[in-house]
């Protein structure tokens, strides 16, 4: 059995790969992460090497001591992950003080896993305790529309939540709890880290403004889903606003209420707040 046969390494693989596809990973631009489930550690045991050097993550993550993770590499380009996964992707080991890590498998011809390692582990640390234990999958990308919003409109939870929601009848649905907007900060280190994991105890969703995006989710489907339906709704909204600049119509917030009854989701009032022009924010 080769290791790319195990269905989490597939569903890595193609998640990935659809990324690339999607125009969201130029160059070594995006990472993506996956908590494995026990009985998944126990079927790749026998490729694991467990004698690789313990390193500092940069940040603690106490609450994922002893886990394992699926990572893309540094520097790693995301149309290269399907070619040949063991060159560009890790599994990597959590120690018990959750403060260090070591590579198991993968990352053949050197390297070191993604920059952002501390805003990953972090949010998965946040997400496995509020989701107990479902949400398994953090995912960075660049998706181009909702990147050039963060040049237009003011960088609020509100205003995002609010014009997305807008843009498409399911995204109440999809985000009920809406999203999280970082405004710039360097990337790669602790501190950004903090600030995504702070917004990953409200939501499944933080943008970094004139950077990218995060999303959590329990499986690569939603979590893919979920950046798709959100940066489908940004290339809405820029579409609308490349045309006018206020809407002639659009979903109101009494809407949003009903739809939230119809579809058994719960969308917090601070987003259906009373606009008070139709014109861009
Ligand atoms: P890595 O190549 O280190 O994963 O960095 C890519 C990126 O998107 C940084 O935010
Ligand atoms: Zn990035």
């Amino acid at each position: 059995m080769e290791i790319t046969e195990i269905s989490f390494v597939r569903g890595f693989i193609r998640m990935c790969n659809d990324g690339w596809e999607q125009g969201w990973h130029e160059r070594n631009g995006g990472n993506l992460s996956y908590r494995l489930k026990p009985e998944e550690v126990e079927e790749i045991r026998p490729f694991l090497n467990t004698n690789g050097e313990w390193k500092e993550i940069g940040t603690d993550v106490p609450k994922l001591s002893g886990e394992y993770f699926m990572v893309t590499g540094s520097g790693k380009y995301f149309r290269n992950v399907i070619l040949d996964p063991a060159d560009s992707t890790c599994i990597l080991e959590i120690d018990e003080t959750g403060s260090k890590y070591r590579i198991c498998w993968g990352l053949v011809h050197g390297g070191r896993p993604t920059s952002e390692l501390p805003s990953h582990l972090m949010n998965h640390e946040v997400k496995k305790d509020i989701s107990k234990g479902k949400h398994r999958v953090i995912y960075h990308a660049h998706p181009a529309n909702v990147i050039a919003l963060t040049f237009v409109l003011p960088l609020t939870d509100e205003v995002f939540t609010r014009e997305l929601w807008e843009m498409a009848t399911e995204c109440p649905i999809v985000f009920p709890s809406g999203i999280g907007v970082v405004g710039w900060m360097v990337p790669g280190g602790r501190e950004i880290a903090v600030a995504t994991s702070e917004l990953m105890k409200q939501y499944d969703v933080a943008i970094w403004a004139h950077h990218g995006m995060f999303c959590s989710g329990e499986d690569f489907d939603l979590t893919f889903g979920l950046m798709h339906t959100v940066e489908k709704a940004a290339e809405i909204l820029v579409k609308v606003y490349s045309m006018t600049n206020a809407k002639r119509q659009t979903i109101t917030p009494q809407d949003f209420r009903d739809v939230a009854r119809d579809f058994h989701v719960t969308v917090p009032e601070k987003f259906l707040y009373e606009k008070s022009s139709p014109e861009r924010p």
